[in-house]
């Protein structure tokens, strides 16, 4: 399902879209949250600091996050500044991925 959705949102990733390009763009979502998000986030999405949301209990769409994550909050950064939107897009699915895994 995740798989499905990041080819949905990352058009471009429709000329190579086999499997294996497309496990790389999990795990892209993965290392793009270790950089930029466990600061605030944590590794499990529930350290909370800086008033951060858990993102385990996060009710956002997919669209919502890409959204939230690209205009960001009153304490959160706006990415759209500091990482691309296929990117952000990558880290928006891997969201997914981390609820499921708590
Ligand atoms: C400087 C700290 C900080 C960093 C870094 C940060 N966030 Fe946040 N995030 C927050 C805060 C604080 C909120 C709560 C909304 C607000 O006040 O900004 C939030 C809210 C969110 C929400 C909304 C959850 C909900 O349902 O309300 C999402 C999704 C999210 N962050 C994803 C990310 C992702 C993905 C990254 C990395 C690309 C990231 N955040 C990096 C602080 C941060």
């Amino acid at each position: 399902m995740n798989q499905v959705l990041a080819v949905i949102i990352l058009g471009s990733f429709w000329a190579c879209g086999d499997l294996s390009s497309q496990n790389l763009e999990e795990s892209e979502g993965k290392q793009i949250y270790k950089t930029y998000c466990v600061a605030c986030h944590g590794a499990n999405g529930k350290l909370k600091l800086n008033e951060a949301s858990d993102l385990t209990l996060s009710e956002m769409t997919l669209e919502e996050r890409i959204k939230n994550i690209s205009e960001g909050g009153s304490m959160m950064p706006a990415f759209a500044e500091v990482i691309t939107e296929e990117e952000i897009a990558a880290v928006a699915v891997y969201l997914d991925e981390l609820k499921e895994s708590n």
